[in-house]
């Protein structure tokens, strides 16, 4: 009855969908439980391309329960129209099939139009965010001043929350940001149509998962985003707006750390970035070029091009310590095939001094410069591989080298974008 936690060691992108899709053959709940539409989880199933931003990666296979936790943000426009498109690919989403909780907080227009309006109004210093409204969203639930899904099933309460909000919200969006106004009466209407069609989804998701776990059930926790994004220990303010390490499993889902069994890093075999702020070991010529096109990096949820660069040592030393991880899966290995060379970044120098940590001041995020270590590439393709010894030597050398390098043994390769192209060396769940 493991309890296992998926997350990300980078800034997202690493492939922590396939991964979820993959374990959660013998999951019997997938629950997310921080984040909001910001991400975007690609998968490859039976030659179809899907695209997940809200619902855990685990809905695709029968008989198990995906469960969004209080953690979540939720824009109930993008979950119905999630629900309905999986429909219609034949896939059907019943309740008791996806639970909501009815303590995450709602995405409501004006927390996208504040967003939206904010990041252009700062121009050149913007974050870069999804512009899905999810940091003013966070920012109300912290303020007290937030909609919670379940209230969505009390009109009269939530229109009075809602005329209140949004005279505040008007007031900042058209004389700060000096942008349109907002309608009650189209909000109001529009969000009591998606409670209603929300409203049998709705439950406790923390009880149902202690009642789970006392049945002896296997649960996976899907985290979003990555390490580096994470509010509190990622490179703020280039961050997103939630706990993105592994402990936020415990308080997005509402279960205890006790029971957290293992924690997966998902690690991909170099480095992507979305958005603005620091990058180290970013490759602005050629080679990063290569990578975007080979590893087909562009953002599955704003369609932009990823940074790309090589693996960075120092992050994924971070991403150990900070989520405490047991195991790691290394993704998008086949990505690097064909390359003469793969470098291998293992610490910074700032002001000619060598730095083993990410530093926490913007100030520095400037003068950061990676020691790069280099490794002999391979020219074979791996997607057929699907054992250790299938892969190249040159591919098992620089994979043991990470091994070794983070301390934290590898348990999962992924070799190709189809749920089949990977190579499992031990199941998080056979603990
Ligand atoms: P926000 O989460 O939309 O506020 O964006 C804040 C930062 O996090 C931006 O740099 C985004 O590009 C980045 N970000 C948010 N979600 C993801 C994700 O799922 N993958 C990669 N980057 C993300």
């Amino acid at each position: 009855m493991p309890s296992v936690v998926v997350v990300g060691t980078q800034w997202g992108d690493e492939g922590k969908g396939k991964v979820v899709d993959i374990l959660a053959e013998k999951a019997d709940l997938i629950v997310r439980f921080q984040g909001g539409n910001n991400a975007g989880h690609t998968l490859v199933i039976g030659g179809r391309k899907h695209i997940l931003h809200l619902i855990p990666s685990g809905i695709f296979h029968p008989e198990k329960t995906c469960l969004i936790g209080n953690g979540v943000v939720v824009d109930p426009a993008v979950l119905l129209k999630e629900i309905e498109s999986l429909e219609t690919a034949g896939l059907p989403v019943p309740p008791g099939k996806l639970w909501v909780s009815e303590n995450a907080h709602l995405i409501m227009p004006y927390h996208k139009a504040i967003d939206l309006g904010r990041e252009a109004k700062k121009g050149k210093t913007r974050i870069g965010t999804t512009g899905r409204g999810i940091g003013p969203c966070y920012e109300d639930k912290v303020a007290r001043r937030g909609i919670k899904v379940g209230e969505l099933l009390e009109p009269e309460l939530f229109g009075a929350k809602l005329k209140e909000i949004l005279e505040e919200k008007n007031f900042y969006l058209e004389k700060y940001l000096g942008q349109a106004p907002l309608s009650y009466q189209e909000i109001y209407k529009t969000y009591l149509r998606f409670g209603e069609r929300l409203a049998p989804y709705v439950t406790n998701v923390s009880e149902k998962l202690a009642v789970a776990r006392a049945e002896g059930r296997n649960i996976l926790f899907e985290g979003a985003q990555g390490t580096q994004l994470d509010i509190d220990h990622g490179t703020y303010p280039f961050v997103t707006s939630s706990n993105t390490v592994a402990g936020a499993a415990c308080s997005g889902a509402g279960v205890g750390p006790t029971t957290i069994d293992y924690v997966l890093g998902i690690c991909k075999a170099y480095t992507t970035r979305v958005g603005e702020g620091p990058f180290p070991t970013e490759l602005k010529e050629n080679t990063g070029e290569h990578l975007r096109e080979k590893g087909g990096e562009y953002g599955s949820t704003t369609g932009r091009p990823r940074r790309c660069g090589w693996l960075d040592g120092v992050i994924l030393k971070e991403a150990v310590r900070l989520n405490g991880l047991s195991g790691l899966a290394v993704t998008k290995l086949d990505v690097l095939s064909g390359l003469s060379a793969i470098e291998f970044c293992e610490a910074y120098e700032i002001q000619g001094q060598r730095w083993e940590r990410m530093p926490t001041r913007v100030s520095l995020f400037q003068e950061l410069k990676p020691l790069l270590r280099s490794f002999p590439g391979w020219k074979d393709q791996l997607s057929r591989c699907r054992s250790w010894e299938d892969l190249p030597p040159e591919a098992q050398d620089y994979l043991r080298f990470i091994e070794e390098f983070a301390q934290v043994p590898i348990v999962m390769v992924s070799t190709g974008p189809a749920r089949e192209e990977h190579i499992l060396l031990r199941d998080p769940f056979d603990l």
